[in-house]
């Protein structure tokens, strides 16, 4: 299994990622042939490497499209370079330019958080330095991804911040952390997890998610970088309807954010 995962890793864009994740990945495609070429190491195997394909392809989707691996980032933070830590990370790269008016506008929504809770976060804690909270603000940041949340926790060091990092695998493991969050952010997370349209699994995280607001938020630009002609998405508006959850939107160049109360 480690010959195969460190096949996997070869590729630049996926080198940084966790090696459980990766193995969770490459047992989901086993099936008994692969099983066989891997005990027999034949990895020049036409139906090895067709494997090999699909379970990078399946990372890439979850993980690496995100990244830009020409940025060290643990050298970033260390620089204190957060403008071009946020710039490392897709997500946080596009919202650059809004973020300001983006956390004035969702606070006026939900009020200013005391503790946050933030669900696949990437580096988007980083946005911090946007959010104008004060530092003994609470923040419990998850992914799936190790070696970004040790940047993440360098970070809220540098800057006195109550925060934790915690390596955390949204569509499976625990939301138990004894405690209800002020907010949860889950920014361009459900369609990342999702790997059927039945929604089911998002409306299973919805309901176990331990925070009396939720910001949800879906990207509105196809992976060609052109603007989506229906951005809405119909599917979580009607599921948030069924639950009994009324929201409100806020809507940025690139994303859309859906903003709701659970009952706490
Ligand atoms: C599109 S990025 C969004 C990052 C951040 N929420 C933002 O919007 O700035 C998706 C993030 O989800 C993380 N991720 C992917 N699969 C995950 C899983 N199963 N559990 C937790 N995080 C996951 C990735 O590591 C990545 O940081």
């Amino acid at each position: 299994m480690d010959e195969v995962i460190k096949i996997i890793l070869k590729k630049k864009e996926l080198a940084n990622l966790d090696k459980e994740l990766v193995k969770k990945v490459i047992n989901n495609n086993l099936n008994t042939k692969i099983k066989k070429l891997i005990k027999e190491e034949r990895f020049k195997n036409k139906d090895f490497k067709e494997f090999i394909k699909i379970v990078r392809s399946q990372l890439r989707r979850q993980y690496g499209a995100f990244q830009n691996p020409k940025m060290e980032r643990m050298e970033l933070v260390k620089k204190k370079d957060y403008l071009n830590l946020l710039k490392s990370h897709q997500s946080t790269k596009e919202r650059l330019p809004y973020y300001k008016d983006f956390y004035n506008k969702l606070w006026k929504i939900t009020g200013k958080p005391g503790s946050i809770l933030d669900v696949g976060c990437g580096m988007n804690p980083v946005s911090f330095e946007y959010m104008n909270l004060g530092n003994n603000i609470e923040y419990l940041a998850l992914d799936i991804s190790k070696k970004d949340l040790e940047v993440i926790s360098e970070y809220f060091r540098q800057k006195g911040i109550n925060g934790s990092v915690k390596v955390f695998d949204a569509a499976r493991d625990d939301y138990n952390f004894n405690k209800v969050f002020d907010a949860c952010f889950c920014f361009k997370l459900f369609e990342i997890l999702e790997t059927t349209n039945s929604h089911r699994l998002t409306e299973d995280i919805i309901l176990k998610l331990p925070a009396k607001q939720v910001i949800a938020s879906f990207s509105t630009k196809t992976l060609s970088d052109a603007p989506m002609t229906k951005k809405r998405r119909v599917w979580f508006e009607v599921m948030l309807k069924r639950l009994g959850y009324s929201f409100e939107t806020i809507e940025l160049a690139n994303e859309l954010f859906y903003c709701f109360k659970k009952d706490f």
